[in-house]
């Protein structure tokens, strides 16, 4: 695996390939000016902050910071090698890398061990789902389905299969080909007995649903019992390739439903996304029966920022709603949530109403989260009490106030005041209040945290004149070959006075040496360093003048050396105050000649 790649191989992949196309694949971007805008994949924000050069082949986020060019976005978003990365550019750029990756064969880099273990799950997904749809052994299974409403097309779509009612039935068929034991254990297909320390198959007589991962690959299984057996979903334990938290189930196939119709529908089962895919509801995803994740968010915000939420109507259901869409909202999504009668979870609603009801109704006639909020924080009281009523109100009213947009406030505090009868001047009045109220308990602290780019802003504006111009030096020296050569020859053998900037113009320097013209994406891979690379990034989104003229090179230069020369000054002080103290009037006196050139030559 020590494979290296050539030198030229890099340069003819990082040619080969756009940044900005590679980047759409997980973020959204706009084109804003000479450079593209989206939501940080890095970082959880509402505002937009990170940003992509295609000029320069970079990206960079004024948010958390990072930056790079595409070799280390694929590396920091996905956790893999700058071999990895390279890999898999080269795949996508058709460029033949000629490496020789002799354990799978396959030309992925993963380990052999996870090879293996996704090997293992994608031969025996393939056998379920044909024990369910072509042996008698499956027969009483696949019937059930049937009944239950799944259609044929329905298990092939989604690979459904049947594990048979055996202990050792897969034990036996991965042990024949070469599994090894230990191996598979740790992947959650088979399971060890103390005991004796012999093995037997986790999933028995079950309906096996595969769970694969966002590129295809099957990952885990979920087995849902036949009959009363509990549980009632069997799902493979957490593994080195299956992480609960980070995957929803079906978002692989979802995924270009939910890019081409800005919308992504959050189901609670699996079932559920069967049957409303079956509807023609094709982006739909749940979660593995967990709660939303921050990483699961993270996932659905790189495709889109709409979610419909449809959760069972039950009492459970409408509580998960509650709180995944407030989750949702607090990471910028916009959010819907569909509603079905009689506490009916979806796939019981379809079965009972069918398809297009289930569209129309259902989906097509999803509430907006105000609405739904009317309706959720209803339950429980009877608004036919005074204090009931008085209360709920009050609830709502809060809620109007946390709304941003005038409009939306007007127009819910209108359907307020007609379903009360209250004059709408009232509830303004009170609104007024809250609002005023809550402002004074948060203290201020009540502003929105994500806003990156004006923070950074003000951040710049404290910084000291001297780092302001090594930066605006290092933009311009990133720019053009010369000068870096001009500006090195100025510093006269000082150096820049924060050791970052330094390490990095000294990179530059090297970088010069065997490239004729500057090129930002290449320079980042040369640096390799994460901590540089990222400020490289920033300096290089920084917008400076194309030219650089005289009077401005020798102004920011005179910044740098003059920050020396203050420091002096200040040290030469100290030493000067030392000798009064010591009564050492004459040597007092010298430093204090010397002060006074120093302070001259600013
Ligand atoms: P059906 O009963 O087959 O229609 O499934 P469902 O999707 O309606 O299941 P339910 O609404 O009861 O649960 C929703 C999701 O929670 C399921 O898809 C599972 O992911 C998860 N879940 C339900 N029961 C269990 C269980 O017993 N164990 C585990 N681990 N997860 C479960
Ligand atoms: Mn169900």
């Amino acid at each position: 695996m020590a494979e290296r790649i050539a030198e030229e191989k890099i340069n003819q992949i990082r040619q080969s390939v756009d940044i900005v196309e590679i980047i759409s694949e997980y973020v959204q971007l706009k084109k804003q000016g000479r450079n593209y805008f989206g939501l940080c994949p890095f970082h959880g924000e509402n505002s937009p902050s990170f940003s992509v050069s295609s000029d320069k082949q970079i990206y960079h986020c004024f948010g958390c910071g990072a930056g790079g060019n595409v070799f280390s976005f694929l590396m920091e978003l996905e956790g893999i090698s700058f071999l990895e990365a390279a890999i898999k550019l080269a795949e996508k750029a058709n460029i033949d890398l000629q490496v020789n990756f002799s354990v799978n064969g396959k030309g992925k880099s993963v380990s052999p061990e996870l090879q293996s273990m996704l090997d293992a799950h994608e031969l025996l997904n393939k056998f379920y789902h044909h024990l369910l749809v072509n042996t008698k052994d499956g027969q009483h299974a696949l019937e059930y389905l049937l009944k239950r409403g799944f259609s044929r097309e329905s298990i092939d779509k989604f690979q459904i299969g049947y594990s048979l009612n055996s202990w050792d039935f897969v034990y036996k068929f991965l042990t024949k080909r070469d599994f090894s034991p230990e191996l598979m254990e740790k992947a959650g297909l088979i399971i060890k007995r103390e005991r004796d320390g012999t093995y037997f198959d986790r999933f028995r007589d079950r309906i096996m649903f595969p769970i694969f991962d966002r590129n295809g690959n099957t990952i885990a299984f979920s087995g849902r019992s036949l009959g009363a057996e509990e549980p009632k979903y069997l799902n493979s334990p957490e593994t080195v390739i299956f992480n609960k938290s980070k995957i929803l189930y079906n978002f692989h196939l979802a995924k270009p439903s939910i890019r081409k119709l800005q919308q992504a529908v959050l189901f609670e089962g699996f079932a559920d996304v069967i049957a409303a895919d079956r509807s023609g509801v094709e982006n739909g995803i749940a979660t593995m029966g967990t709660s939303l994740t921050d990483e699961h968010i993270t996932l659905i915000r790189q495709n889109t920022q709409s979610i419909t939420i449809c959760f069972d109507s039950d009492k459970a259901g409408i509580e998960a709603a509650f709180r995944a869409g407030n989750m949702l909202i607090d990471a910028g999504c916009t959010i819907k949530v569909a509603m079905m009668s009689d506490g009916l979870d979806p796939d019981d609603y379809i079965k009972k109403n069918g398809h297009e009801k289930f569209r129309n109704e259902v989906i097509g006639a999803s509430l907006t989260w105000m609405a739904f909020k009317f309706l959720y924080f209803r339950r429980g009281k009877n608004l036919q009490i005074e204090g009931d009523r008085l209360a709920y109100i009050e609830t709502i009213l809060k809620e109007i106030s946390k709304l941003t947009k005038a409009v939306e406030k007007d127009h819910y505090l209108r359907q307020l005041a007609s379903e009360f009868s209250i004059s709408l001047d009232a509830l303004q009045q009170q609104l007024k209040q809250i609002f005023f109220s809550e402002k004074r308990n948060s203290n201020g602290q009540n502003q929105p945290i994500n806003k990156p780019s004006v923070m950074v802003k003000q951040v710049n504006k404290l910084k000291p004149a001297h780092y302001t111009a090594e930066r605006r030096l290092i933009a311009h020296m990133l720019r053009n070959r010369d000068t870096a050569y001009k500006v090195q020859d100025l510093l006269q053998g000082n150096t820049f006075n924060l050791d970052e900037h330094q390490a990095i113009i000294t990179y530059l320097i090297g970088f010069y040496e065997d490239h004729m013209n500057p090129d930002s994406s290449a320079f980042l891979t040369y640096i390799q360093d994460e901590k540089l690379r990222r400020i490289v990034a920033d300096i290089e989104m920084m917008s400076v003048n194309d030219e650089l003229s005289n009077q401005e090179l020798t102004d920011y230069i005179k910044q740098v050396l003059n920050y020396q020369k203050l420091l002096k000054i200040k040290e030469k002080e100290v030493e000067q105050k030392e000798a009064e103290r010591q009564s050492d009037f004459k040597k007092a006196a010298a430093i204090g000649i010397e002060i006074i050139q120093l302070r001259k030559s600013l």
